[in-house]
């Protein structure tokens, strides 16, 4: 996305008759953007702006088929370019002319284009293709991170999804829109990410529907997503006029339905408290959708609608996980990851989100919570023997980046006051809208905001595997808050799958 406007200024030039500058001979871009903890994820010499997605999906028989069109600029002079993509290709063209392709290892297209692409200047890349999702097991991981459920199916997933479902340069540091298609058999939905301009499918032959979603913000691929199978949706409108899309599983047990509903329809009141919190809802459009039982086994804060398992309504409602998810709008979604290792700032600050609504409905303060974590885990604790800040990536979904981090937050919150503590969130979150970032440059905000020096307190929380020291002790293990059953029972969901 970034590069766009440089590209659109060469392009200026050249049609202007003065970017003459000579290039240097085109080399292949690499086959991985370069993030230490999975050196092959996305890919070097381009940056993608746009996607369009447009599928076929047949649930019966679970056959997905279609072109994925990718607008982009190239950042080197470029021979041949990867692709992170599963499924079989039938064909690739670049900028017009039919190019060569070849798979290399399981998860990346290595694509020659026609003639060589210059640095700065735009591609557009239409692959077409077809295949049966859950039979693509990626060697690395062992799985399909595709779910078949008994009536569709869904593609939603973390780190790692969009390898099943389009080609793309997977990986957050490259964001770009999104407008995906899907044409299902009548009475079937296929729901994804933001807006749906026409307010349902669109009915083509042979009896399928298609239907349309648009999403307008730069979001990371992994956030993108697609839910298909029978659901009740719902569109109804915020205060401030947005779409609120809504999605049921026509699966779930009329208990469980009852147990999400009274929690996923508060989603306009969470993300309007939350913004009073974070600064203004970062996107265009919000929602949630809840999977068939026995299928999805976490949730996913896809950009403005999240996916939950139906697994969070166990005993009434739970409005702890929607918060959760939706506090990612801010962290994670509008603001994300350069590397995945800096995970804590997407889950901590998102666990931080829910200990701050346990105390707003005076279930537990986040103090109670903090001393309760605190008091509960011994020094051998999961919890203190990674650090969240460099948590390796085996726990990059484990207590330590989700309990710890928000532990982490506390400290700093107690360290520079209220006041400071909230600017430094609200400023992070409009300082990089829609943009990436890293721990470094949060650390570097927070003593810029607070004027303090906070060096020895992010040593201990963040970047050291060993219990810290607190100057005061409680002095016999609190009482468990509340809130702590609910918001327990959510990440022990959250971390295990
Ligand atoms: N980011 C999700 C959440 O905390 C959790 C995803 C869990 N995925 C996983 N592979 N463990 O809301
Ligand atoms: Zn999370």
């Amino acid at each position: 996305m970034r590069r766009l406007l440089a590209a659109l200024v060469a392009t200026a030039l050249t049609l202007a008759g003065t970017g003459t500058a000579a290039h240097a001979t085109p080399e292949p871009g690499g086959a991985g953007i370069g993030d230490p903890y999975f050196p092959q994820y996305g890919n070097g010499g381009y940056d993608v702006s746009h996607y369009d997605i447009r599928l076929r999906y047949t649930p019966a028989t679970d056959l997905l088929t279609g072109t994925t069109t990718i607008l982009a600029t190239a950042t080197q002079d470029l021979s041949s370019f990867h692709l992170d993509f599963l499924l079989d290709v039938s064909s690739v063209r670049v900028n017009n002319r039919p190019a060569t392709f070849a798979r290399q290892g399981d998860h990346e297209l290595v694509v020659t284009p026609a003639r060589p692409i210059t640095d700065d200047g735009a591609m557009t890349v239409v692959v077409q293709y077809s295949g049966v999702p859950s039979e693509k097991v990626d060697a690395g991981l062992g799985y399909s991170a595709w779910i078949r459920t008994p009536d569709g199916a869904m593609a939603v997933g973390q780190p790692e999804i969009a390898w099943w479902w389009f080609p793309s340069n997977d990986h957050p540091a490259d964001k770009a829109t999104f407008d995906v298609s899907v044409a299902v058999p009548n009475g079937v939905s296929a729901i994804s990410n933001g807006d749906m301009p026409n307010f349902g499918p669109v009915p083509e032959t042979l009896g399928y529907s298609r239907w349309s979603w648009r999403s307008l913000k730069p979001q990371a691929p992994y956030l993108a997503f697609v839910t298909i199978g029978k659901y009740d949706l719902s569109l109804d409108t915020t205060a401030n006029g947005q779409p609120i899309w809504n999605a049921y599983s026509k699966l779930l047990p009329q208990a469980t339905r009852n147990e999400a509903q009274a929690s996923i329809e508060r989603t306009a009141e969470i993300t309007d408290w939350e913004s009073t919190l974070f600064g203004p809802w970062p996107f265009e459009a919000r929602g949630g959708v809840v999977a068939p039982p026995g299928t999805l086994g976490f949730a996913l804060e896809n950009q403005t609608r999240p996916n939950y398992s139906s697994a969070f309504w166990f005993s009434g409602s739970n409005t702890s996980v929607v918060v959760h998810e939706n506090a990612h709008q801010w962290f994670g979604d509008s603001v994300s990851l350069s590397r995945w290792q800096d995970i804590w700032l997407n889950e901590g600050f998102a666990t931080y989100a829910e200990w701050l609504w346990s105390e707003k409905n005076h279930e537990g303060t986040t103090q109670d919570l903090f001393d309760y974590l605190y008091a509960t885990n011994p020094p051998n604790a999961p919890i203190w023997t990674a650090a969240p800040a460099a948590p390796g990536v085996a726990n990059l979904f484990g207590p330590a980046v989700y309990d710890r981090g928000a532990m982490a937050l506390h400290q700093l919150r107690l360290a520079v006051g209220d006041d400071d503590f909230f600017r430094i969130l609200r400023t992070w979150a409009a300082e990089h809208r829609y943009g990436n970032a890293t721990t470094v440059q949060f650390t570097r905000l927070a003593e810029k905001v607070s004027g303090r020096d906070l060096d020895a307190l992010f040593r201990a929380w963040l970047y050291t595997p060993s219990k810290p020291a607190l100057t005061t002790m409680a002095k016999r293990a609190p009482q468990a808050p509340k809130s702590w059953a609910q918001i327990s029972r959510t990440h022990e969901l959250l971390h295990e799958n």
